[in-house]
């Protein structure tokens, strides 16, 4: 295949970088800086997390963590509660192996080239080319998300993107426009204006084309096919799973278990749960407390990734003895110590509607 052959190929990584410089985000925390460590872990961070929510944590996981060695000789429980809320916890998980990892194999640095930081746990290709060109203006295509959709779009490129064939494809096409552009190209710029454009003109609904730089010579645009790509995927239904939750509270201390990893909570403390009324009236006469049906609490729905969980708490302030010893990963833990806790969202969400958290 011919650079050429692709339209537009030419002008297109100019036309990204002129206008990141008029109108990209430029002072974002995580921008003002070409310290690998800083870049990755923001990376790592806004992988599937919007940049607003990322902010706040970003700075206070810093102000803990510093730098690569003072987070490889952490404890990964001390690290869980600065991420507790973000999700996607084999992050991390991740995250705290890849310092570790830094700090055994590395001399505690990042190393420069894109292969060699995609070897390092939690970095997928995309990620270790974004933190290298921004760390150290390597020229390397990065193909995320947001990307995605304005290279489909742009170069009119079809098919479900979890199919091998459209993501080598997309790939490609990602190289030879970082080949085609002169060697000055300003790779930090680059990368920047691509996830920029993606989330500023370029977005799922209904895409901002007049405000497009790339507008002339899109494929998308100039057919009218905006809405027909990227191909979207076939619809699955998300399966439904129910749980119920157990909140016993004796005196001003609440139960808490902490979950085992790999699991979707692995690290986090969550309350007890169990598959059905009957598992919950077991436990609760284990704990020598009778559970009652004035006991249960609205019910609420969490959306993972791959399944819904509708939750339903159940309140149970023991009165009399509580007969029973906390099981080995479970513990009793003050009402005020639950804000400094890592919990799960929706256990964050139950409790803070019971206590001041
Ligand atoms: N999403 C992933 N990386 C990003 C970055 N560097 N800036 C804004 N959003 C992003
Ligand atoms: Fe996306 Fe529209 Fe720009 Fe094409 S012109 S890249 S569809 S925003």
């Amino acid at each position: 295949m011919y650079l050429n052959e692709r339209p537009g190929l030419a002008d297109f990584a100019k036309a990204i970088v002129d206008w990141q410089k008029q109108h990209g985000r430029h002072h974002l925390p995580w921008q003002d800086t070409r310290d690998a460590y800083r870049i990755w872990l923001s990376e790592i961070m806004l992988q599937q997390t919007q940049v607003t929510t990322v902010i706040g944590y970003y700075e206070r996981f810093l102000k803990r963590f510093p730098t690569i060695s003072v987070l490889a000789e952490a404890e990964q429980d001390e690290v869980m509660p600065y991420w507790a809320g973000l999700g996607y916890y084999a992050r991390a998980r991740n995250l705290h192996r890849c310092a570790q990892e830094l700090a055994t194999n590395w001399g505690g640095q990042f190393p420069e080239s894109p292969e060699q930081i995609a070897t390092l746990p939690g970095i997928g290709r995309s990620t270790a080319a974004a933190i290298a060109a921004f760390a150290y203006g390597k020229r390397s295509p990065i193909m995320d998300g947001n990307v995605k959709r304005v290279f489909t779009r742009y170069f009119g490129i079809y098919g479900v993107s979890s199919l091998r064939a459209t993501e080598q494809l997309l790939w490609k096409t990602a190289e030879e426009a970082v080949h085609a552009a002169p060697d000055t190209l300003d790779m930090a710029a680059y990368t920047q204006g691509l996830m920029d454009l993606g989330s500023d003109c370029c977005t799922r609904g209904k895409p901002d084309c007049a405000r497009c730089p790339l507008q002339a010579s899109c494929y998308a645009n100039t057919h009218g096919v905006q809405s027909e790509l990227p191909t979207p995927k076939p619809k699955k239904t998300s399966p439904q799973r129910e749980c119920k939750m157990l909140i016993l509270q004796r005196q001003d201390q609440i139960l808490l278990e902490q979950q085992v990893s790999p699991g979707i909570w692995g690290g986090l403390w969550s309350l007890p749960q169990y598959g059905d009324v009957a598992a919950l009236e077991v436990a609760c006469t284990n704990w020598g407390q009778p559970c009652r049906e004035s006991q249960k609490m609205a019910g609420l729905l969490h959306v993972f990734t791959h399944f819904k969980l509708h939750i339903e708490p159940w309140h149970v302030v023991c009165d009399g003895a509580v007969v029973a010893e906390p099981g080995p990963r479970q513990a009793w833990v003050p009402v005020t110590e639950l804000g400094a806790t890592a919990l799960p969202a929706p256990v964050k969400k139950i409790l803070s509607g019971l206590f001041a958290l």
